[in-house]
Parts: C-alpha cells; structure tokens; sequence
C-alpha cells in the first residue's frame, strides 16, 4: 500500500526568550523544514533527506527525530499502517533555532494527519517532545510547542504538561544571526547548573512575567526591557564567539533587544517593524563577523504560525 504525499512546513523557533528557558518559545515565519509523508504497509522508514548540514542526520528512524515523533503519532493512534518520510532541511542542525524540534514538529504534523488527526494540539506536542527527549538530552517542549501551536507559548507545567499560546505583537520584527559555529544542545545543557541562587531566581521570575505582560498587551518596551536571562546564556556565550560583541552592534544599530537563541549559536535580535532596520540590524551583524573573518547568515522575519499543510 502506498498513498499520495502530504507536504509539512515546519517552522524555526526561537526558545527561552530572555528568562524563559525551557518554557517560553516563538514560532518564526521562516526558515523551515519540509517533511513529507506518505503511508505505506507498516514500520517507518525515512527514504530521502537534503537541504543542510543534512549529511550529519541520521536516516535511522529510531535515531531521527522526524521518525520518533511520527512513530509515537501511529502509536498513539493505534494504526494499522506505516509511514514514508522524506525530509527536506531548510534549518541546519546545532542552529539554536529549533531544527530538530522542527523536524520533531513535523514528522508528528504529517503522521497526525495520514492518521485522520485524531490527536489533540497538546497530545502533538508531546509526540513531538518525546523525539526531542531522545535527540536532544533532555524533554523540553519549548521549540515543538510553537512550532506546532505557533505563535508565542508558554511552557507553565511540563507535569501535568500544560502550556498556552499568546498571539505576538504585529510590530515585532526579528533578525536572526546564524555565526558558523555548530552548538549541540545536549552539550549546552550539561554545562549548566543544577541549582539558581534566590536573588537569580527572583530575577528571572520578575523579567520572565513582565516579558509575558509585554507580549500579551504589545507594549514593544516592556518586551525590550524584559529580554534578560541570569541562567543560560551567561554559561553558554563561551559556546558562541563574539556573543556579546553582536548583541551590542544589533542594539547600536536598530534592535530593541538581543541575544542568544535557545542553546546557540544563532543571535535573535528584536525590532519595531515600524522601524525599518531589520536590514541594518542584520547587515551589522554579518560586517562584525566579517571583522573575525566567520561567515554569518541572517535572516528576517517576523513571527509565525506553527506546521502547515504546503
Ligand atoms: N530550552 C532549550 C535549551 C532549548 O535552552 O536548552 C534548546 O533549543
């Protein structure tokens, strides 16, 4: 038995979000995987893969991220089929923009829907979160969330799993800056702390609810000011050359706020739209690694809705 294909655009996501780790997330309108599916008589089997840093992705369906979560989908959903894929990368891997929660993201997407989408949105997420569990080092949702629910989302218990979404101010624009640096997130978690002081927690529990504030009413300022992490991102920036120096040359040249995309390397820079300096923005970024002679990719874009159907 083989069926017709379905297509799946799996979006980038940028987590943690200043004092958010593990909890807040944001779908980006683009870059993005394409995952196609298509039934077939049993077991799961991942027939092409392309697009880059693809050689480093293992074909093996039980090692893919997009062969986990589809395979927890037909579990889940007790069919008496299997399940093709084909994966077209558009994000690389180590990236710090969600490649494989969008790889995740998307092999659960299309299998849920050869499946007669039988799932809840939540029950998704977590088929896509288990595949990230075993890729990864660590079951953390905050990248498969909005790139299945789109949007901004908020990660409030992981158990009972419970998470929300806010519709992101239209205002929002959003550079990223991908420096040639591969970060594995399995390595930027183990170079973390086990235990936060209080005054750490205070303040990450303060900028992490003025940030929630910020997004629901739109106030542009209040997400600007609330962009600060006391708990990731000063362990990590050892992982990312010229961290800092970037996030000084986005804020001199346009950006409201910037810094590091969940584990790295990827920069996220927020600006006004109404501004106009995505380009600037970007365009310093790449001139200051141009400097050290590292080769940056930047993109623009803006926020975005979760999976879609293409
Ligand atoms: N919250 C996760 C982390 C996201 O920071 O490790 C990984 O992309």
């Amino acid at each position: 038995m083989t069926d017709e294909w379905i297509r799946i655009a799996a979006p980038a996501t940028t987590s943690n979000i200043g004092a958010g780790f593990d909890v807040f997330g944001l779908a980006l309108h683009e870059p993005y995987d394409i995952i196609e599916g298509r039934k077939i008589d049993s077991g799961v089997v991942i027939s092409e893969i392309s697009g880059p840093g693809s050689e480093s992705i293992p074909t093996d369906p039980e090692k893919n991220s997009v062969g986990i979560a589809a395979a927890e989908v037909l579990r889940r959903c007790e069919a008496d089929f299997g399940i093709e894929l084909r994966i077209k990368k558009g994000i690389r891997p180590c990236s710090g923009i969600g490649s494989s929660g969008a790889s995740a993201a998307g092999g659960a997407y299309v299998a849920h829907i050869l499946c007669g989408e039988m799932l809840s949105p939540k029950e998704l997420v977590l088929c896509a979160a288990h595949a990230e569990d075993v890729t990864s080092g660590g079951f953390h949702a905050d990248n498969v969330a909005p790139c299945i629910l789109g949007g901004f989302t908020i990660i409030r218990s992981y158990e009972p799993f419970d998470v929300m979404t806010i519709k992101p101010p239209e205002d929002l624009g959003i550079v990223i800056a991908m420096p040639d640096v591969l970060v594995a997130t399995k390595e930027a978690r183990a170079i973390l702390p086990h235990e936060v002081s209080v005054k750490d927690m205070v303040f990450q529990i303060g900028n992490a609810a003025s940030m929630v504030y910020g997004m629901m009413s739109g106030d542009m300022k209040v997400i600007a000011r609330s962009v600060n992490d006391a708990f990731s991102e000063p362990h990590r920036a050892q992982l990312v050359p010229y961290l800092k120096e970037a996030e000084s040359v986005a804020k001199s040249n346009g950006a409201i706020a910037s810094f590091l995309g969940g584990s790295g390397p990827c920069i996220i820079s927020f600006f006004n739209k109404s501004s106009h300096e995505g380009e600037h923005i970007a365009e310093s970024i790449r001139a200051m690694y141009d400097e050290h002679e590292m080769k940056c990719d930047t993109w623009i874009t803006e926020p975005g809705s979760g999976c879609r159907r293409i």
